[in-house]
């Protein structure tokens, strides 16, 4: 099939022609975003075996993808940002030489694609033509990279006319596995020993190998929208961020109040970003913005602003249920695709989660046979829903506003068995980014590696920041003067359990009662008492109806132990001096670090 090329644009006319000489791949195909193209590649892949057609009746134009089962999530180790002096990508990332990686990465593109087809993806990060939105053209070998980038972004001939002659961020992704002449593919083809997710952040460039699997490969998301953007951020007085957005509205008080959380990956963005109140708090209504990424930039009137970058969830699937999140059960109720979930013996999708009582039989993740007597789970712990925002029931009416969403509250909050309250106030910016940057979190199985293991994620962005996360902490305390109205910040945690292991914080919708104090803070609506490690609700503060909770069990909930508070606060020290190399660390967080611990001295 010849195409006539849709751009004139030479950058882009060149740099194709570049990878294509250098991969060979056997076709190139320029993609247009049309349902047709979508369609029709949905169905080469079923005849390849890597799409399983559900049972429309069940689940309409919706397809179940198993992946590899050494690609299943994003590969930190293999993750590495690459500018000219390592400093600037510092102690939390991995670097590497740029012309040293490249030459590396030159050396496996050779060929890389050969028996494949090359796919041009234009896509827009941000609604098509806002101000804020970002252009970026993806190269991939892969025809489900391709499928779910057309929900996951705005993606498709469309692009073309706004992208007009300008410049975009190249990024370039390769399963890695060329075939041989008469070479039969498999269903899931991947390179899992030469995995490099690489970043160039100073030529805005992304060169991914090896991995088909989600951040790994859909480009836009994590390399684009948070690597790549961090640093735009940086360099051009905005924020990109590993932060949901949602509006919470109560009618009757007159408030609404969007706010952006960052949690780590699969700690509950997706959850926080779609919450359904609890009966008892039928006045408060929350509507979605986001539940990934959030880009934020200051108005000219100094007012946060934030969009949404994403047209579609990537969303985990284990825990997901009508009771927990019926809205994120609704996204994916049809022309959605599953990735390494249980298949059920009517052409239906299972998770472990997502009934009481597991069907009796299923075909797992990896395609074999699984009855509730297996000892392995059904569906993969990272197995994720590709959905269309759109699809979401409580979807915002201001989701795809160029403009974006006034932000009045960044909440942080971890995985934390022990010893971090439910919720408190940082006592003004400076503390919030103190806060924000000291964060730990439990490992969870969206990464590869140990999990439940505690590790700092600062702002959540630990494996997102594209530079020097000293100097990203400098960037937060330096928009403090940019800024008009500012909004608070609040630490939350809903992961406490007591000694034998049980949640003390049941969670899901009884979160708004959290989120209820905090947007009355906001209006300044409700009281606080202060406490050594911020402003904390007391316990009339917070409404109690349909929800048994003695004042008691609240103090366990909120409680610190100081001699812990104080053992973190050293361990927070041995943290910050791994910044003091090339003098990263912000001035200011030293002094945070110092007034937290004078206050738990006294
Ligand atoms: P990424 O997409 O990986 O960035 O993660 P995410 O933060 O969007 O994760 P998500 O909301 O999908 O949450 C993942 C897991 O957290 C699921 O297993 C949920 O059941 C669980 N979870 C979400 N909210 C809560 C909560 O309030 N309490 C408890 N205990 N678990 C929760
Ligand atoms: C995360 O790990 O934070 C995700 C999933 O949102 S992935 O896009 O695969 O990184
Ligand atoms: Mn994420």
């Amino acid at each position: 099939m010849t195409q006539k090329l849709p751009t004139r644009n030479k950058k882009v006319l060149d740099w194709v022609k570049e990878m294509a000489t250098l991969c060979q791949p056997d076709a190139i195909y320029w993609c247009d975003g049309t349902q047709q193209e979508y369609t029709r590649l949905c169905n080469e892949l079923v005849k390849k075996g890597t799409f399983i057609k559900l049972n429309p009746k069940k689940r309409p134009n919706s397809f179940l993808a198993r992946s590899n089962p050494k690609d299943v999530a994003r590969v930190e180790a293999r993750t590495f940002i690459c500018c000219k002096k390592e400093i600037d990508a510092g102690p939390t990332n991995h670097w590497a030489d740029p012309s040293k990686m490249k030459a590396t990465l030159k050396k496996l593109m050779k060929g890389c694609m050969k028996g494949r087809t090359m796919y041009v993806i234009p896509f827009s990060m941000g609604p098509l033509g806002s101000p804020i939105a970002k252009i970026g053209i993806e190269i991939t070998d892969s025809a489900y990279v391709v499928t779910n980038m057309r929900i996951m972004t705005r993606m498709g001939a469309k692009v073309w006319p706004i992208l007009g002659n300008q410049d975009f961020v190249r990024c370039f992704h390769s399963v890695g596995a060329p075939l041989k002449k008469g070479e039969k593919d498999v269903a899931w083809p991947c390179n899992p020993d030469n995995t490099y997710i690489t970043h160039f952040p100073e030529t805005r460039e992304i060169i991914s190998f090896g991995s088909g699997y989600g951040g790994n490969a859909l480009l836009g998301k994590k390399c684009l929208a948070l690597r790549i953007a961090s640093t735009m951020a940086r360099d051009e007085g905005w924020f990109s961020e590993h932060m949901l957005i949602a509006g919470f509205e109560n009618k009757k008080e007159k408030m609404k109040a969007y706010v952006a959380a960052a949690f780590p990956s699969a700690c509950g963005k997706t959850n926080m970003a779609m919450l359904i109140p609890p009966k008892s708090m039928p006045n408060w209504k929350v509507t979605t913005v986001g539940d990934d990424i959030a880009w934020i930039k200051p108005d000219k009137n100094g007012v946060l602003r934030a969009i949404n970058p994403e047209a579609g969830f990537f969303g985990v699937a284990p825990g997901t249920n009508p009771e927990t999140n019926k809205n994120a059960i609704e996204s994916c109720r049809a022309n959605t695709i599953f990735t390494n979930v249980a298949l059920t013996d009517d052409g239906d999708v299972w998770w472990e989660g997502l009934t009481k009582v597991p069907p009796k039989h299923l075909i797992d993740w990896q395609g074999n046979d699984w009855t509730p007597k297996s000892t392995t789970p059904a569906a993969h712990p990272n197995s994720r829903f590709t959905a269309p925002a759109k699809q979401c029931p409580c979807i915002d009416k201001d989701w795809e506003n160029p403009a974006g969403v006034p932000i009045a509250a960044f909440v942080f909050g971890g995985r934390l068995a022990t010893n971090t309250p439910l919720v408190y106030q940082a006592f003004n910016w400076q503390h919030g980014v103190y806060l924000a940057s000291t964060m730990g979190s439990e490992k969870t199985a969206a990464a590869e590696g140990k999990m439940g293991e505690i590790r700092r994620d600062p702002f959540a962005m630990l494996p997102f920041c594209g530079y020097n996360m000293g100097d990203y902490w400098k960037h937060w305390m330096d928009m403090f003067g940019r800024i008009k109205q500012h909004p608070l910040f609040f630490r939350v945690n809903w992961f406490r359990k007591d000694k034998k292991g049980k949640f003390m914080w049941p969670g899901f919708g009884d979160n708004m009662r959290v989120i209820e104090w905090i947007v009355r803070r906001a209006y300044n609506k409700v009281g606080a008492k202060e406490t050594v490690l911020g402003w904390m609700p007391n316990y009339k503060d917070m409404t109690w109806r349909g929800l048994s909770m003695t004042e008691k069990q609240f103090d366990d909930l909120m409680s610190v132990d100081k001699k812990l508070a104080l053992q973190d606060v050293d361990s927070q020290g041995e943290y910050f001096e791994q910044f003091l190399e090339g003098n990263r660390l912000p001035t200011d967080m030293d002094a945070e670090l110092v007034l937290c611990s004078n206050r738990l001295n006294r």
